[in-house]
């Protein structure tokens, strides 16, 4: 169903998105960063694309899709080295080359996929990459930050809540910003630390736009969380 909202690139050719679609759907298969994450930040990022002039529809559609192709594989390896945003945009670029894009579009699409995440060290420096940026990103707050914030804490077996100490979290991350005991990590804690900056993080007046209400939204859940951890009514 989500595949319907495809504007720009559907409607151009449907040969080339039903491999994309097959692609994708056997390369996610993890709860908080699948298929319907993907077309979130799909649909975001078009949406926010129609605020600004001169976006290169097909190089940020094609991005979108494609942007968490390897995220599976990044989660699925137990040595910590995969970094999903450059393994994906090599696996992205071959899939663009196998369907005959040029190697012009498929640069373009390859600096969207590898500056998108958030604890990357490259940052996006076309309007495309921002976009692509400023979407993964408001996918991640909000009622839906929420919901994939416990996924991921099923995902790995969090606690539910867990008191936040802003010392003893410097001590349970990587150098790449991973948390090492996931025992010590917690949603609220995920909100204190990285989801409640997100929006120091965008490049897009839309985006920074659409992310206040959502982090409000975030706050009051949050505290209410503790609220009622601590056994209040
Ligand atoms: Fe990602
Ligand atoms: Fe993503």
């Amino acid at each position: 169903m989500y595949f319907k909202t495809f504007n720009f690139i559907y409607n151009k050719c449907m040969e080339k998105m039903a491999y994309i679609k097959k692609t994708l759907e056997k390369e996610l298969s993890s709860s908080s960063h699948n298929l319907e994450h993907t077309m979130r930040v799909h649909n975001l990022a078009l949406k926010i694309a129609s605020t600004i002039e001169g976006v290169d529809l097909e190089v940020l559609e094609l991005a979108s899709l494609l942007h968490d192709i390897a995220r599976v594989k990044e989660d699925t390896n137990e040595t910590n080295d995969i970094d999903h945003a450059i393994l994906g945009a090599g696996m992205a670029s071959d899939v663009l080359r196998t369907l005959g894009y040029s190697e012009e579009l498929i640069k373009k699409v390859s600096h969207c996929i590898r500056t998108h995440r958030f604890r990357g060290n490259e940052l996006p420096e076309t309007i495309e990459a921002k976009i692509l940026s400023d979407a993964d990103k408001l996918d991640a707050i909000g009622a839906i930050g929420v919901g994939r914030a416990f996924m991921i804490a099923g995902e790995y077996g969090e606690p539910l809540y867990k008191e936040f100490n802003l010392n003893e979290y410097g001590m349970n991350t990587l150098k790449n910003g991973k948390i090492k005991n996931f025992r010590d990590h917690s949603p609220n804690i995920e909100f204190e630390i990285k989801l409640r900056h997100i929006p120091e993080r965008l490049y897009t007046d839309e985006a920074k736009r659409i992310a206040e209400e959502r982090v409000r939204v975030m706050e009051d859940f949050f505290n209410r969380l503790e609220h009622e951890v601590r056994g209040e009514e």
